[in-house]
């Protein structure tokens, strides 16, 4: 994706869940942007491919982990002395009706969505306040808004992290960090996943009539992560198509 829009020269975008689908067109974005770019994600060798493919920095670890989050983040700022944009984008599902869903099933699909977001902006908030500056730009779902059959546990992440965006919005406001979140929708394998007879149902519900590329999400990100951004806080952006209207 051409991109001429914005310069982050200077400044260092981290982003989780970046091997692949959404993440990795994010990263693209910022790469090109100009941004010292870091990809986060537990896939190692698709992670390696990624980072190649896009020119930037990769850090195999896992969101769902303090430790490893915590030792990404020292990695990076012993790399390149700042964080300013974290986009929390890792994501997984473990889809079934409710009374199906294990204690594991639970535990990891709001480990790694609500848990991921929550530790990696933990651990990147000392480095916000130090630098009076930070973007966080959370990603959630259509299903944490709305719900969705099958997906108690992702809607209890997802809802979970409008609630974290808003509540973080609040706080870190008057260190100059914005928090926002986006809801999209775009063509991933996540989606491929979904039972084809369910999928095509989902596109006709579309108003755009159509899943979006998964670049299309960066360009949201890249204005919610810009400085002329910097009113805009505690937003949930949806990014669909005019699904969620
Ligand atoms: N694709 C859509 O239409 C859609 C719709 C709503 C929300 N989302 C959300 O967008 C985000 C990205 O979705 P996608 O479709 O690109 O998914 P994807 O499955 O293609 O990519 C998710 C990435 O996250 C990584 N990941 C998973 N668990 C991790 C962990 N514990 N630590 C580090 N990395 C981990 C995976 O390895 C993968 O590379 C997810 O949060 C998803 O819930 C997507």
């Amino acid at each position: 994706m051409g991109n001429l829009t914005y310069d982050f020269s200077g400044q260092t975008a981290i982003i989780t869940g970046a091997a692949r689908g959404i993440g990795l067109e994010i990263g693209r974005f910022f790469a090109e942007a100009g941004a010292d770019t870091v990809l986060i994600d537990f896939d190692e060798n698709e992670l390696d491919i990624a980072s190649d493919q896009v020119g930037a920095k990769g850090i195999a670890a896992d969101v769902s982990n303090t430790e490893s989050v915590d030792k990404a983040i020292a990695d990076v700022m012993a790399t390149t002395g700042r964080v300013d944009i974290l986009v929390n984008n890792a994501g997984i599902l473990r889809d079934k009706v409710l009374w199906k869903i294990s204690d594991e099933d639970w535990d990891a699909v709001l480990g790694v969505h609500a848990g991921g977001t929550f530790r990696l902006t933990r651990a990147c908030v000392p480095h916000f306040r130090q630098q009076e500056f930070g973007r966080v730009i959370n990603v959630t779902s259509y299903t944490g808004l709305h719900g969705n059959t099958g997906q108690a546990n992702y809607a209890t992440a997802k809802a979970g992290i409008i609630g974290f965006t808003k509540t973080a919005a609040k706080e870190l406001a008057r260190f100059g960090v914005t928090v926002n979140a986006i809801s999209p929708n775009a063509e991933t394998r996540m989606v491929s996943s979904i039972p084809p007879d369910k999928l095509a149902e989902i596109a006709a519900g579309i108003p755009m009539g159509r899943f979006a590329h998964p670049s299309e999400m960066a360009a949201a990100i890249g204005f919610l992560a810009s400085r002329e951004a910097g009113y805009i806080t505690g937003a949930v952006l949806p990014v669909d198509g005019g699904l969620s209207m």
